[in-house]
């Protein structure tokens, strides 16, 4: 296993590219699916859950692969981009043949968004054996919301030895589904099944996350027809077919996120470029208030201090357009270095306070109570050997590792490369001294 070594201190100074967005790419990539046709998508980060979102495709029958001529420059690799080739990011291509029903529990352990596969495989065969997805570090994270809105649409469910048999043998129907929380994968299951059902769908209290908003434009492009994406209310009516497209993956909105924090933690300054400002306010603004300073810039935002030092503030994560429980970690790491105190709520995951032990291994002073940290801030943070447990959390630990005087060792960074593309090679041409070790 990998890990990573910093030594902290060092303010970054240059200019970052974001890549393609995770949360939105696990969706548009499982939506191919219902199309049987050619899909080009264009933006992919290289990451861990891609490659196995890729196999799990390829595994039900839906070849899918990185054009090799657009994969990042590594050492030995000469081949370079096409000129044509828009933008950064990876180019997937699929490739529809016969399709399987069954997501096998090997690939779903590794990624619980592999239940995504299940309104996609309902809709197009009519029958999905999908592993039913543990848990992880961060919570139960069930999945009843997905069946019980899919059984609204015809869909019966057995749960037996591990997976979810659902079948609807007289294909999905139209329904008007209100979910008791607006859950992200939820929506986006329902978004896609109901592409290709008979009838119209309602999904009311729908997730408005900016990724959900990036499948519906997808799925637009292939030909559905869907309205109201971004709302709480979104109508699908459903078409016989959807066809192929070509298709670009959002900028990753956390991934920016995370880089505003290492230039503000760092007491340096980043160009961010691709960053997808627009969807961002609640994350800008607790920047802002905590004194982050942001301009706009022709070709990105420079991201840096404000003249008055880093001040306490509070959060409390919620769904979008609040603050995005996915940049929970990271704000963390920033209020520990901040003059003053600041308070945290946790709102959406039931344990997703793992970074905080490790925070404090660092030197931070930092109260849990349930669901709610107090973050003492005015923390000289000093490094330290710690240990990663989730994808977020491991962001965090990176940003404090860049702050603090003296040596951290991170490990399990597998964690961070499931959500951060090369994170490292990032980080070093803008000044930071890190670097990744094979154990
Ligand atoms: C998505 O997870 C993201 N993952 C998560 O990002 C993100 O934290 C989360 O949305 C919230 O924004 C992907 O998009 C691949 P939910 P998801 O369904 O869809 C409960 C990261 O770090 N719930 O909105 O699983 C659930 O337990 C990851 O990139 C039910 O109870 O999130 C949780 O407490 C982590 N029953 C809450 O709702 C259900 O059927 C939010 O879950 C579904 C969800």
């Amino acid at each position: 296993m990998d890990k990573l070594i910093i030594q902290g201190g060092v303010p970054l100074h240059g200019e970052v590219i974001i890549s393609g967005a995770k949360n939105a790419a696990l969706p548009i990539l499982l939506a191919s699916i219902l199309v049987d046709e050619p899909i080009v998508f264009h933006n992919v980060p290289h990451l861990r859950d891609i490659n196995t979102t890729l196999n799990l495709l390829s595994i039900l029958g839906c070849e899918a692969k990185f054009d090799e001529r657009y994969l990042p420059p590594v050492p030995g690799r000469t081949v370079a981009a096409p000129a044509e080739h828009p933008g950064s990011g990876g180019v997937v291509r699929t490739q529809p043949c016969r399709l399987s029903h069954e997501a096998p529990y090997d690939l779903v352990k590794t990624m619980r968004a592999s239940v995504l596969c299940l309104g996609p495989l309902l809709a197009r065969l009519g029958k999905a054996k999908v592993a039913l997805p543990g848990g992880c570090a961060i919570g139960a994270r069930p999945v009843n919301l997905h069946l019980s809105a899919l059984e609204k649409m015809g869909a019966e469910f057995e749960l037996d030895e591990g997976y979810i048999y659902g079948k609807c043998p007289n294909g999905l129907k139209g329904a008007h589904i209100n979910f008791d929380f607006p859950t992200v994968g939820g929506t986006e299951n329902l978004l896609m099944a109901a592409t290709l059902a008979a009838g119209e769908t309602i999904l009311e209290n729908a997730a408005r996350e900016p990724e959900v908003v990036d499948l519906a434009k997808f799925l637009i492009a292939c030909g559905a027809d869907i309205s109201g994406h971004g709302s709480s209310i979104i109508k699908i009516k459903g078409v016989p077919r959807l066809k192929g497209t070509s298709y670009s993956i959002m900028p990753d909105r956390i991934e920016a996120g995370t880089f505003m924090i290492a230039a503000a933690i760092t007491d340096g300054e980043l160009l961010i470029k691709n960053c997808p400002i627009q969807d961002m306010e609640a994350v800008v603004l607790k920047l802002m208030d905590m004194g982050v300073k942001f301009e706009p810039k022709p070709d990105g935002i420079l991201v840096s201090r404000d003249s008055h030092g880093l001040r306490g503030t509070e959060i409390k994560t919620q769904p979008h357009p609040g603050f995005p429980t996915d940049m929970q970690a990271q704000i963390m790491a920033l209020m520990c270095t901040a003059n003053g105190p600041s308070l945290v709520e946790e709102s959406i995951f039931e344990n997703r306070f793992m970074h905080v032990l490790e925070l404090v291994r660092m030197g931070a002073d930092i109260r849990l109570s349930g669901h709610t940290a107090l973050v003492k801030g005015s923390s000289c943070l000093k490094g330290a050997p710690v240990m990663a447990s989730d994808l977020r959390a491991s962001a965090s630990l990176v940003l404090a590792g860049l702050a603090a005087g003296g040596q951290t060792e991170i490990q399990r960074i597998y964690h961070l490369d499931r959500g951060y593309e090369r994170m490292e090679e990032k980080l070093i041409p803008v000044g930071a001294r890190i670097k990744r070790v094979k154990e």
